[in-house]
């Protein structure tokens, strides 16, 4: 019996108040977990940049990494971490820096998603290489954008086919505006595809381990709206099908964190946007939802530092493709049999069974922590260094008061 510390690391950026929130809870809820015969408790510190030894031990048990996608050193050392000192990062580094939106979309294609027509077009223009006018010269066919217009139907959406935050997306009314816009492109590869369009709801779900979290979603309200606040929104049907293609999703790639959008038009939701594994995380946009991704980060990062979850190092597609290969099953069960293989890897039950017994306080310490001055003074930080200086003390007292409505519907709710 030996007390013994597991220690998590969180690899930032610009995120200023989820980790000064999860940092104050963490230490709130005094964690001492007995273990295979161990007390277990928890430190959490900020990982540093800084020249690394590829040999040198790592410290860390368990890293929330918010880095990889953009900053390389960071990216690199998490993956030396993985492969040499057992590291359980999320997410999966290797998944990240290679799955782009494209290969998310023909995975999920191919297990039977209804993905909008989409198509690739090669770029509008070069970065001139010695390559490459001999390569197209050969191989480049003239084609007709007008005639793919057509094919795909109007209204469409281009976007680059590894796009992330609306960059250089445009909705595109007829031929004209298609040919326009791909003037305009540059050297973007980009995706033609069919807009789902007039759709009647628009939903964002976000996942965290097993954990999910549904948010209807306002596209053409500003940021700080563009997360709705209604509540039961969906049925349950739907509900747990956007919850099935987003666990389904998230375990194909090793993304323990995730968001999946699904547009539904005339009763089917259609999923269009879903490789972003490092997902907004901001009371600024969150507000409401804030506190339930403050809290399924706890309990996801506690339970797999705690019980030394092994990080899958291999994606393994394998059994997905298994399920995808019965054209008899119906869709909705293939969906099921998929989502049971994320269950499996994201060890749901075993992880429910964690919480229930080791955890039992923490709603109760961040519903506390979410009425507090400090909880407020991370989201003042937030506003601070997103608006103006003469919109601040405004926005702070939106997302909190939209917070502090939350804690009075959870307390109703208990
Ligand atoms: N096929 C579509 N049908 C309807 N709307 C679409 C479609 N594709 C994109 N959109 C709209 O354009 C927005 C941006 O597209 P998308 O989410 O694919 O890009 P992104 O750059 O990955 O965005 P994000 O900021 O979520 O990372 C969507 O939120 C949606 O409002
Ligand atoms: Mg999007």
């Amino acid at each position: 019996m030996a007390n013994v510390t597991r220690k998590i690391g969180l690899s930032l950026g610009a995120d200023i108040c989820w980790p000064l929130c999860y940092e104050q809870i963490l230490d709130k809820l005094k964690l001492e977990i007995p273990w295979r015969g161990d007390t277990v408790s928890l430190a959490c510190e900020r990982v540093t940049i800084e020249p690394f030894d590829l040999r040198q031990p790592c410290q860390y048990d368990v890293v929330l990494d918010r880095l990889t996608h953009w900053y390389h050193t960071s990216r690199e050392w998490i993956k030396k971490a993985i492969l040499m000192d057992g590291l359980y990062v999320l997410n999966n580094p290797w998944s990240v820096q290679s799955m782009e939106k494209h290969t998310s979309y023909c995975a999920m294609m191919h297990l039977g998603m209804p993905i909008p027509e989409t198509w690739m077009i090669p770029p509008k223009s070069y970065e001139p290489t010695a390559d490459l006018a001999p390569t197209l010269k050969s191989y480049a066919k003239l084609f007709d954008l007008g005639a793919i217009g057509n094919r795909i139907g109007y209204p469409m959406f281009m976007k680059p086919y590894d796009g992330g935050g609306w960059r250089a997306v445009s909705r595109v009314a007829d031929e004209s505006q298609l040919r326009k816009r791909y003037e305009e492109s540059g050297k973007g590869v980009m995706h033609l595809q069919a807009a789902v369009s007039p759709f009647d709801s628009f939903v964002r779900c976000i996942g965290l381990g097993p954990q999910t979290h549904l948010v209807r979603y306002l596209p053409d309200e500003p940021l700080h709206d563009r997360y709705s606040q209604e509540q039961n929104f969906i049925s349950e049907d739907d509900a747990q099908l956007l919850r099935d293609t987003t666990l389904t999703i998230n375990a194909f790639f090793g993304w323990d964190f995730n968001s999946c959008e699904s547009l539904r038009k005339d009763g089917t939701w259609y999923p269009i946007d879903f490789a972003n594994p490092c997902p907004d995380s901001q009371v600024t946009s969150l507000h409401r939802h804030f506190p339930w991704l403050v809290k399924a980060n706890l309990r996801w990062s506690i339970f797999c530092a705690v019980t030394k979850k092994p990080f899958r190092r291999t994606l393994d597609w394998e059994p997905f493709y298994a399920i995808a290969a019965k054209p008899e099953m119906p869709y909705r069960e293939r969906l099921r049999a998929y989502a049971a293989i994320a269950e499996q890897r994201f060890e749901a039950a075993r992880f429910e069974e964690f919480c229930a017994k080791h955890l039992p306080h923490l709603d109760e310490v961040a519903w506390e922590f979410f009425g507090t001055e400090a909880a407020k003074s991370a989201f003042r930080a937030k506003v601070t260094a997103l608006y103006p200086k003469h919109e601040v003390e405004q926005f702070t007292e939106l997302f909190w008061n939209r917070v502090q409505a939350w804690r009075t519907d959870a307390k109703a709710a208990s």
